[in-house]
């Protein structure tokens, strides 16, 4: 998968005195229907998450407290984005390769994704993901 489909997404801020609100909706700030959510939390410092991709599945990823790195890797290129607030997210479409790193004490992460968990989605072997990578590539 290309780049150019990653997206950072800012998300409504809604600022209060009595302490700010943001949100989500589906199909509306985020590009899919969401069906599941999952968090990752109590990440031990140095820990790493993630090292994997998906075969069709998309992510919205959110640092909903602290801070943390998504690394992502299209099979040529690795970019890294540092989540550190809990009002913009990272939407990562399927193929890509990924790991999450640099937790911060107390971070939050939480993950909405377009389908529910199923084992069968997960690509979990980097060289296979770049064959499946450069083959989709080439039939272009
Ligand atoms: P996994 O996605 O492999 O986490 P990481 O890539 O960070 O190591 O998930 C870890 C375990 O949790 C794995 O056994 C599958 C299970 N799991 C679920 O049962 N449901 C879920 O929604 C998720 C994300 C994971």
């Amino acid at each position: 998968m290309n780049f150019d489909y990653v997206k950072k997404i800012d998300l409504p801020k809604i600022l209060d005195e009595r302490g700010n609100l943001s949100f989500f909706e589906n199909d509306n700030q985020i590009p899919f229907k969401i069906s599941r959510a999952y968090w990752i939390y109590d990440v031990p410092g140095g820990e790493v998450r993630g090292g994997h991709a998906y075969h069709s599945l998309q992510e919205f990823i959110i640092a909903l407290s602290g801070a943390f790195d998504v690394v992502l890797n299209n099979g040529h290129e690795e970019r890294r984005y540092t989540l550190n607030r809990s009002y913009f997210g990272l939407y990562v479409p399927k193929m890509m390769w990924r790991h999450m790193e640099n937790f911060s004490t107390n971070s939050l992460a939480l993950i909405v994704a377009d389908q529910p968990f199923s084992d069968e989605e997960y690509i979990r072997d980097f060289s296979q993901f770049s064959k499946l990578q450069n083959a989709s590539s080439n039939s272009f």
